[in-house]
């Protein structure tokens, strides 16, 4: 399945999301290659960062250059999960939308957070016609179950009629301290609450994986 971490506003948690996911991917012994479309090339960057520890290929992809779709496309064949992190930049995001089968757009509990990711839900309604197969969904990240905004978030978004996870990503350092080093929350702990959330998370993108190859076979 090809996996794009999506937004059109900076610091949501695409690559810390993303460098999670393949991670844990690669830790359960899929087949998994991460991709990394930024200019910036953060996730790249920890990929090299992380040459000691167990983690999946990496790849930097970056722009929007002409047949970049084809490519992505390409490189998805042979793995069980191509992650692509991106940018803040609507043409890099559409060039992803045409190929990939789910966008997560992580949302942190505020409202600017919230304005930006209505607008990549309609990037992700728009990319439908051209890629009809393409699921996609909000991931509320960075909450903190104590405050209001954090609470609200996903009903408010679900309010707005868009798709949201059940999973939520906690505020939690152990993300950040782990990318400090070449690994993730769940590379470091498994067991600690960082490293279940995203252990969650990558439980909820397959289950998506299989809804949707279910669909395939069906329709
Ligand atoms: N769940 C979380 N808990 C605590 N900190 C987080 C969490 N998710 C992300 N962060 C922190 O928020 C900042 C932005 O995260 P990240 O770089 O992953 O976002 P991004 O969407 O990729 O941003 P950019 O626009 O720079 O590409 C980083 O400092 C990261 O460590
Ligand atoms: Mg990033």
């Amino acid at each position: 399945m090809l996996l794009a971490l999506a937004g059109l506003k900076g610091g949501t948690g695409r690559t810390t999301l993303a460098v999670a996911l393949a991670a844990e991917a690669h830790a359960r012994g899929r087949r998994t290659l991460l991709v990394d479309l930024d200019p910036r090339g953060d996730a790249h960057a920890w990929s090299r960062s992380a040459a000691e520890n167990p983690t999946p290929p990496a790849l930097a992809l970056p722009g929007s250059a002409p047949g970049q779709a084809e490519r992505l496309r390409a490189l998805s064949f042979g793995h069980d999960l191509t992650v692509v992190d991106t940018p803040s930049d609507p043409e890099i995001l559409a060039a992803v939308l045409e190929v990939a089968e789910l966008a997560l757009i992580p949302c942190r509990p505020s409202p600017l957070d919230v304005w930006a990711a209505v607008d990549v839900a309609q990037a992700c309604l728009d990319a439908r016609r051209l890629n009809p197969r393409l699921q996609f969904a909000m991931v509320p990240n960075a909450v903190d179950a104590r405050t209001t905004l954090s609470a609200a978030l996903p009903r408010d978004l679900r309010t707005m009629g868009l798709p949201v996870l059940d999973v939520a990503i906690a505020r939690r350092v152990a993300h950040a301290e782990a990318m400090a080093h070449g690994s993730t929350a769940s590379l470091d702990a498994p067991g600690s609450a960082a490293g279940q959330d995203v252990a969650e998370l990558f439980d909820a993108v397959e289950a998506l994986q299989a809804h949707c190859t279910t669909a395939r076979l069906y329709h």
